[in-house]
C-alpha cells in the first residue's frame, strides 16, 4: 500500500490517476480548490477500493498556505511515497500580452505555485530516502507556439526546475518525474475542437502511473508526443517563426 499525495486533485487528469491508485487500494490526500468536489471524490474513490481518502481545501496562489499544508497532509499520512502536482489554467494568450496582471497570474498558478509546493515537498522526501515527485507539464513547454507562449514558458520554468531538482535528488533516491501531456479533453479545453491527436484523462493516468513504476525521467502522454515534438523542435526558427501554431 502506498501513500499518494495529489495536488490539484480536482483536475480531470489527476481524477483518473487517483482513481488508478484506488483501486490498488493505496492511502490517498486530495488537495484541491473546491471542498465539495473534493468530498464528491473522496466518497467515489473509498467505493473504489482506497484504503483511506483524507482531503483538504488548496488554492494554488495562497503560496503563505503551502507549508501549513503539506505539513498536515505528511502529519496524516507518515510519509509520501508518490505526491502527484496537477492542477494548471489555460490562460488568455491575447490578454496576457497585454494585461501584465493575467500573465504574472498564468505564471503564479502554472509554475511559481508548483515551485512553492516543491520547496515544502523536497525534505521530507529526501529525509526518507524513498518516493517519486511526479508534476504534470505539457508539451507546450518544449517549444513557444506564437499561439499560446505565456502558459508554454510557465510550463517551461517548471521542466527546467525538475531537471535539476531530479539530479539534485538522485543520490537521496527519489525519482522526479516530468509528464508532459499533448491535447487532453478535460474541463480545461472544453472550449477547442477536437481531432485525432486529442486523449482522454485516462490515458494520462496510465502514462503517470508506468512512470512511477518504472522510475521515467519525462514522460510523454501518449506516448507518440515524444516524436510529435521532436519533430517540431527540429523546425529552423527562421521557418517556425512564419507557421501560424
Ligand atoms: N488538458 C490538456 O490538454 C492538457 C495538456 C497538457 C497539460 N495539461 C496540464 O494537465 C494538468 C491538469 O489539467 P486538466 O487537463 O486535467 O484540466 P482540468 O480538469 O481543468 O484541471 C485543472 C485543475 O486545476 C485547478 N486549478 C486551477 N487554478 C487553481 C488554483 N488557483 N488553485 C487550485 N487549483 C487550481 C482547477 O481547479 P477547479 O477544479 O477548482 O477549477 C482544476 O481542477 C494541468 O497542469 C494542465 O496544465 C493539460
Amino acid at each position: 500500500m502506498k501513500n499518494v499525495l495529489i495536488i490539484g486533485a480536482n483536475s480531470a487528469i489527476a481524477k483518473a490517476t487517483a482513481r488508478h491508485y484506488a483501486q490498488q487500494k493505496d492511502s490517498l490526500y486530495l488537495l484541491a480548490r473546491d471542498p465539495h468536489q473534493l468530498e464528491i471524490q473522496r466518497g467515489d474513490l473509498a467505493v473504489r477500493g482506497a484504503s483511506a481518502v483524507e482531503c483538504a481545501a488548496f488554492d494554488a496562489t495562497d503560496f503563505a498556505s503551502h507549508g501549513r499544508l503539506i505539513t498536515k497532509a505528511l502529519e496524516t499520512m507518515g510519509h509520501f511515497d508518490i505526491v502527484l502536482i496537477a492542477h494548471g489554467s489555460l490562460p488568455d494568450q491575447a490578454l496576457c500580452e497585454s494585461d501584465f496582471e493575467a500573465t504574472l497570474q498564468a505564471f503564479n498558478i502554472n509554475a511559481l505555485s508548483v515551485i512553492s509546493l516543491l520547496n515544502h515537498i523536497i525534505e521530507p522526501m529526501r529525509e526518507r530516502r524513498d518516493g517519486c515527485i511526479v508534476v504534470v507539464t505539457s508539451v507546450a513547454g518544449d517549444r513557444g507556439r506564437q499561439s499560446n507562449f505565456v502558459y508554454g514558458a510557465a510550463k517551461a520554468m517548471v521542466s527546467t526546475y525538475l531537471q535539476g531538482l531530479r539530479g539534485r535528488l538522485f543520490h537521496d533516491n527519489v525519482c522526479v518525474i516530468d509528464i508532459k501531456p499533448g491535447f487532453v479533453d478535460t474541463p480545461m479545453t472544453a472550449h477547442l475542437s477536437k481531432g485525432v491527436l486529442w486523449a482522454q484523462p485516462e490515458q494520462i493516468a496510465q502514462r503517470i502511473a508506468k512512470g512511477v513504476e518504472k522510475r521515467r525521467a519525462t514522460v510523454y502522454a501518449p506516448g507518440f508526443w515524444r516524436l510529435i515534438m521532436f519533430v517540431v523542435c527540429s523546425v529552423p526558427e527562421v521557418i517556425f517563426k512564419r507557421l501560424k501554431l
